[in-house]
């Protein structure tokens, strides 16, 4: 038959295939997250994340030198603490779990890339991401927390720091108070879009950070809208950000994609403890392939536009790309 256009032409063979790709990937994309918690000898594994794990500080680098081996160059570190009380003040203590992981990372591995998320709801007795007024999250007041909680990690050796508490003015009051200490160029990649999401539900089993009332959804962005996602994400430049991330990745690469378009900085997506636990657990059913669906879901991503992913499955990623099978 007379055709001169056949698009089958290009997929004839793997290596064609591979050459004529439009979405290529790379390992230093990949942060791994991960949560340490006070104690000693713990290496405990998070029922609705199976393969995810809870570490004390002593067991954590071996879990760094795998990951290390692995490829992957970077982590984002959650702490758990002993104590919670009602302003957080487990997050910004010298000596609050996150602040000793960073210190114990650097000293043992100095090119590991760490990261600080920076929030209260792991710290606070309420579970909610910012000081109270009421049973209101009090916005100005607890800018001042988020300010001197990023401090702390700096301080304590974080390479970078990663606001996910939505409160409006928070990268402006990050910003003032490094560059106040002399931290000019210690980036901040904001959590700009990210939505009030049923996705993180295991994240807060794992980190016991669920709210002990109401929700939410007075600060995390209501998922019917993406043109938001543009405007939160203006600010957030406007206010010094360096990277904008959203927030889950899987069901918001339409939002991913637009952000790329109009945002003019490296943008990453962060696929979440949900989307983590809904392929693990489809896949110990039997019912998709674990690493099928792990490469789809992360070279979609990707081909979003996405510059940097976070990601629990960060080191089967990278070892999927070793293997050539995706990248
Ligand atoms: C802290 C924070 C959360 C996540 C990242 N930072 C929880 C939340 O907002 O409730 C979720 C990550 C995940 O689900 O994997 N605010």
């Amino acid at each position: 038959m007379k055709m001169n256009i056949r698009p089958r032409r290009l997929r004839t063979g793997a290596y064609l295939r591979k050459m004529v790709r439009e979405t290529r990937m790379d390992k230093s994309s990949l942060i791994y997250p991960m949560f340490i918690k006070e104690g000693a000898g713990l290496e405990e594994e998070i029922p609705t994340m199976p393969g995810q794990y809870r570490y004390s500080i002593d067991r954590m680098p071996y879990a760094l030198e795998k990951l290390q081996k692995a490829g992957v160059g970077s982590v984002m570190f959650f702490g758990i603490p002993e104590h919670k009380d009602a302003c957080g003040s487990g997050a910004y203590a010298e000596d609050g779990i996150v602040q000793k992981a960073f210190r114990e990372a650097k000293s043992k591995f100095p090119d590991l890339y760490c990261i600080g998320d920076i929030c209260m709801c792991e710290y606070t007795s309420h579970g909610h991401c910012g000081i109270l007024n009421g049973e209101y999250v009090d916005n100005d007041k607890t800018l001042d927390y988020l300010a001197k909680i990023a401090l702390s990690q700096v301080q304590a050796g974080a390479d970078m720091v990663a606001p996910s508490d939505m409160m409006d003015g928070r990268v402006g009051a990050i910003r003032s108070m490094l560059d106040a200490n002399g931290f000019l160029e210690t980036p901040i990649m904001s959590y700009a879009v990210k939505y009030a999401s049923a996705f993180y539900g295991p994240f807060r089993d794992a980190a016991g950070s669920a709210p002990a009332f109401g929700d939410r959804k007075s600060y995390q962005m209501d998922f019917h809208n993406s043109r938001e996602a543009i405007k939160e994400a203006l600010l957030d430049v406007e206010e010094g950000a360096d990277i904008i991330m959203v927030k889950p990745a899987m069901s918001y690469l339409d939002v991913l994609a637009k952000v790329k378009e109009e945002i003019h900085l490296p943008v990453a997506a962060y696929s979440v403890s949900g989307e983590y636990a809904m392929i693990k657990g489809a896949a110990s059913l039997g019912y998709v392939d674990e690493a099928s669906i792990i490469c789809e879901t992360a070279v979609s991503a990707y081909r979003a536009g996405v510059d940097m992913y976070l990601t629990y499955f960060a080191p089967e990623i990278a070892a999927f790309m070793d293997e050539g099978r995706i990248g």
